[in-house]
């Protein structure tokens, strides 16, 4: 079994083939030293922490990570707060940088005797639609290579391997820009809210999500195909205080990247023996904080699909795998979507006062959010 990316998803499901008995390796392209540091997602959803949980992966999370529940909207029509952890299912989320999941996930997968070969690009998937695919790769000296396997899990990202090796017409794109971006940012700085801020400005949106406590990520919607050093850090902070309507703690910005607000699905999630996991699957907007999440519930679905296949012969699961996850993305990503309407003037949809005023004011629409946002 060949599983390309140790991302969330490719790394939750190695350990769980592992511990099925199910022989694997991982390939990945990058060093240990930077999947273990690449900073992105952070907060995890309560389904995503009990499934960690099921499978003894969450030992760091529950010894760092923190409960979080609130978020804050501040808008030209004032301020509120939701306190979501008491709304809805009552499910907070755990902050816990995915760098710091990664590690862990990593470190269990070598301590229980995993295989992985870092600095080993996947080049190509050849042969899905047989009894036995193969990766060839590019090794860490650039030399080539070949791994065969009986199946082959694409857990590599939106611009990975196993995407651009499905022969065309063999799985639909499903692909909307929003045609809003953001500027990423991840500040050496601690938070400036004890809650996630949301910011709509009439110069648009901004968003505050605290990390740890000396780091802290925020957003900046900015137009579309800005550099990301094209501003200055001071004309940053400016603008952030500007639209989130006060003072923020500042600090260096060691993370810079541009967003632009899209939404990518395939489908089905599979072409022969070649399966899709996490981002590869679909690549959501960031602004409902889904990805990562839905990267451990695809690889979860899926390493239980592949070990009742492998190991006993049985493969309704791999059968229904795609149909499975798609009806949790397309959950995702319509919320994704509301989200974006919410915390953006679209001049093609103008909904986002009544509908920000709306969940200001009804008890109904509140707990319909708060189930939605932490849910996956
Ligand atoms: N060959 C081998 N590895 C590759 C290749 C390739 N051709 N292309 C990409 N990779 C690796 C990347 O280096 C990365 O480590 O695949 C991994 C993919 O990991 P992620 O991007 O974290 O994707 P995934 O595991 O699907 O998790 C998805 O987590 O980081 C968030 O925002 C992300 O929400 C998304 C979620």
């Amino acid at each position: 079994m060949i599983i390309l990316g140790a991302g969330p998803a490719g790394l939750v499901l190695g350990n769980l083939l592992r511990a099925a008995g199910v022989d694997c390796v991982v390939l990945e392209r990058s060093t240990a030293a930077s999947v273990r540091t690449r900073a992105r997602a952070g907060f995890l959803a309560a389904n995503t922490v009990r499934i960690l949980d099921r499978h003894g992966l969450a030992d760091g999370l529950h010894r760092t990570g923190r409960p979080h529940s609130v978020c804050e909207f501040r808008t030209e029509d004032g301020a509120f707060r939701l306190d979501y952890g008491n709304l809805g299912r009552r499910e907070r989320h755990t902050v816990y940088p995915q760098q710091e999941l990664v590690t862990d996930l990593l470190a269990r997968y070598l301590d229980t005797g995993g295989r992985i070969r870092f600095e080993t690009e996947a080049v190509a998937v050849l042969d899905a639609d047989s009894t036995r695919p193969s990766v060839t790769v590019r090794g860490p000296d650039g030399r080539p290579g070949r791994w065969r396997g009986r199946y082959v899990a694409g857990c590599d990202g939106r611009h990975g391997a196993a995407r651009r090796s499905l022969p065309p017409g063999a799985v639909r794109r499903h692909h909307h820009d929003h045609g809003i971006s953001w500027l990423g940012l991840l500040a050496e700085a601690p938070p400036s809210l004890d809650a996630v801020g949301y910011a709509v400005h009439g110069r648009g949106f901004a968003g505050h999500m605290a990390r740890t406590a000396d780091i802290t990520r925020y957003y900046l919607q900015c137009p579309r195909g800005t550099a990301p050093d094209a501003w200055s850090d001071d004309r940053i902070w400016a603008e952030l205080e500007l639209r989130m309507r006060g003072p923020l703690h500042r600090g260096a910005f060691v993370q810079r990247t541009v967003v632009d607000l899209e939404s990518d699905v395939l489908e089905p999630l599979r072409y022969g023996r070649l399966l899709l996991a996490g981002d590869a699957a679909s690549l959501l907007s960031p602004s409902a904080a889904k990805g990562a999440n839905l990267a451990v519930l695809e690889a979860e679905i899926l390493a239980r699909a592949l070990a009742d296949d492998l190991l006993y012969g049985d493969s309704e699961g791999l059968d229904a795998y795609s149909e499975r996850c798609l009806a949790h993305i397309r959950r995702a990503q319509r919320f994704s979507q509301w989200m974006i309407r919410l915390l953006h003037d679209i001049p093609s949809a103008p909904t986002r006062r009544p509908c920000l005023e709306t969940l200001r004011t009804s008890r109904a629409e509140q707990d319909w959010f708060a189930e939605q946002y932490v849910g996956v």
